[in-house]
C-alpha cells in the first residue's frame, strides 16, 4: 500500500541550519492546517533519545566505529517502526532534522566505514523506507563552526571531531546528493535564513502535489 503522508528529511554537517529551517517549515504548514511532525535522529522517542545520549555524550572508554554505528541504526529502527511509519499511514507530514543519509555521511564518510556495509544496515533498520524528498544544506565546516561558537553551543561528542572531520563529512554528503540527484534537494545554506525557509516550502509544494497524484 502507498504510504498517504510526506516523509522529509534535513540533512548537513552540524551547525549547517537544520534545525532552523525544520522549525520554520513545521510552523507553515501548522499554520495551513496540515497535520504535521517535526522530530530528529538520533532520537525521536523515548528508547531512541535514551540511545542519543549514549551516543553523543563522552565516555570514559574508546567508542568504537562500529559500536557508534549500530547504536546509530538501532535507534534508527526504533524510530522508524513506532514513529515514522505509523505516522507516514495516518498521512501526516513527517520531518526528520537527520536520518539515514547522516549515517552514510558521518560513519561512512567520516570514519571510512564501507558504504555497501552502511547500506545493508540502514535497508535492514528502516526496512527500505526513504524519505519523499531530502534537503541537504551545505556549508562550509568553517562558516558552521563560527555560527555554532557565535550562538554560544557546548559541542557534543560528534561536533568535537573538528573542522577537517566536518569537511570530510560534508564532502560525502554531498557525494551522496550527487547519486540521489531526484530526492536530494542541495540548498546553499550561505543563503539567508528566510531566502532559504522559501526554496524549501517551494520544494515541499512541489513534492506534495506529485505524491498526491
Ligand atoms: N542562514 C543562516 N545564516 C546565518 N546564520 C544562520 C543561518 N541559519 C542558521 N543560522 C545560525 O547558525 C546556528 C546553527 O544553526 P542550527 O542550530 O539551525 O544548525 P543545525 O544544522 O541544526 O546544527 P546541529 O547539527 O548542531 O543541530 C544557529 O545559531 C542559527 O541561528
Ligand atoms: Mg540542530
Amino acid at each position: 500500500m502507498k504510504q498517504k503522508g510526506l516523509f522529509v528529511s534535513f540533512e548537513g554537517i552540524d551547525g549547517c541550519g537544520k534545525s532552523t529551517q525544520i522549525k520554520l517549515l513545521r510552523k507553515r504548514l501548522v499554520k495551513e492546517k496540515r497535520k504535521v511532525i517535526q522530530t530528529r535522529e538520533p532520537g525521536g522517542t523515548p528508547l531512541a533519545e535514551n540511545i542519543r545520549n549514549l551516543i553523543l555524550h563522552t565516555h570514559t572508554e574508546t567508542v568504537s566505529k562500529e559500536t557508534e554505528l549500530l547504536l546509530y541504526a538501532a535507534a534508527r529502527a526504533q524510530h522508524v517502526s513506532t514513529l515514522i511509519s505509523p505516522n507516514l499511514k495516518k498521512g501526516v507530514i513527517v520531518l526528520s532534522d537527520r536520518f539515514a543519509d547522516s549515517m552514510l555521511a558521518y560513519q561512512g564518510g567520516g570514519r571510512n566505514i564501507k558504504t555497501d556495509e552502511i547500506n545493508k544496515l540502514n535497508e535492514f533498520a528502516t526496512g527500505g523506507l526513504n524519505p519523499d524528498i531530502t534537503f541537504l544544506f551545505d556549508l562550509p565546516s568553517k562558516i558552521a563552526a563560527i555560527r555554532m561558537k557565535k550562538a554560544g553551543r557546548k559541542k557534543d561528542r560528534m561536533e568535537k571531531e573538528g573542522i577537517r572531520f566536518q569537511e570530510k563529512v560534508r564532502r560525502a554528503f554531498l557525494k551522496i546528493a550527487a547519486s540521489n540527484p531526484k530526492r536530494i534537494f542541495v540548498v546553499d545554506a550561505k543563503l539567508p535564513v528566510e531566502v532559504q525557509s522559501e526554496i524549501v516550502y517551494a520544494a515541499i509544494c512541489r513534492v506534495s502535489r506529485i505524491t498526491a497524484e
